[in-house]
């Protein structure tokens, strides 16, 4: 399929996990991708597997304001224009309500949802009318109850509310928004993910998949239908891929 061709898709998240398949996808696609993240090697390990010189690695922190209008500026500038905006870059943590810090709170809601609100805001006013599209990546935690994950799952809850009021706000001018909460999937994220010593097991049981972990292939598929004309008539609204963890 060859769905992205001539298309300008700035990613966040690039160097890891779901953003790095999605670089992947979208480039495989046809895709020129300027991908965003704070983690240099990961980015030139994207580039380096891509190969293709439609990847433009690009570092810099989505929590940070001026760093974001750079890097917007720098998409527009680098890749001719900008189609396709796709929020990826993530961070999560699994901390007792008890022990609930209000650092842990402001990291959380600074990069899951100030930066997702930052690129949204920068990249609205560049996307075209009609064709332009957001992607944002929140979290099943959002909406179904995961024990430990307060923190996590109220800024990626705020995600969803972005999303949903972007949606309607920007489709006066034809750009769609939308949002895709992955339930577990195989990264590097999920990797470091520990629970409290004195976790309730039954927990474990809730949140399983029935379908087994997925894989960042299975969501990069997911925002490469989200993102091209294939998508055209969703917006406002949440995809939950999440395995089956929550029926
Ligand atoms: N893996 C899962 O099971 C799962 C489930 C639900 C939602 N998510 C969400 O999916 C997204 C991707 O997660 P992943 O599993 O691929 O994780 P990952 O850790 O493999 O990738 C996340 C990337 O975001 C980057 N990043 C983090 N903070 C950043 C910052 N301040 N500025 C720039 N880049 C930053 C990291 O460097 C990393 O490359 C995240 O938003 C995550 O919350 C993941």
């Amino acid at each position: 399929m060859n769905r992205f061709e001539g298309k300008a898709v700035l990613l966040t998240g690039a160097a890891s996990g779901m953003g790095r398949a999605t670089a992947r996808r979208l480039t495989a696609e046809g895709a020129a991708v300027f991908g965003v993240d704070r983690d240099e090697a990961g980015l030139e390990q994207t580039a380096g597997e891509i190969g293709s010189g439609r990847f433009v690695p690009h570092v810099a922190d989505v929590s940070d304001e001026q760093a974001v209008i750079a890097a917007v500026a720098a998409a527009r500038e680098q890749l001719g224009g900008l189609d396709v905006l796709a929020n990826v870059a993530g961070i999560q943590r699994t901390t007792p309500l008890a022990t609930l810090t209000v650092a842990e709170l402001q990291e959380l809601f600074a990069v899951n949802t100030i930066g997702t609100a930052l690129f949204c805001r920068e990249a609205a006013l560049h996307l075209p009318d009609h064709t332009g599209v957001i992607v944002n990546i929140a979290s099943s935690a959002a909406t179904h109850g995961h024990p430990y994950m307060a923190a996590y799952a109220a800024s990626k809850g705020a995600v969803l509310a972005l999303t949903q009021t972007l949606a309607a706000e920007l489709a006066p001018r034809g750009i769609r928004v939308l949002a895709i909460s992955p339930g577990g999937v195989r990264t590097p994220l999920t990797a470091k993910v520990t629970f409290p010593e004195d976790a309730d097991r039954s927990y474990y049981g809730r949140v399983l998949p029935l379908l087994g972990f997925g894989e960042p292939e299975d969501v990069a598929a997911a925002i490469a239908f989200a993102a091209s004309a294939d998508g055209r008539y969703w917006t406002g609204s949440e995809l939950r891929l999440d395995g089956g963890s929550h029926i």
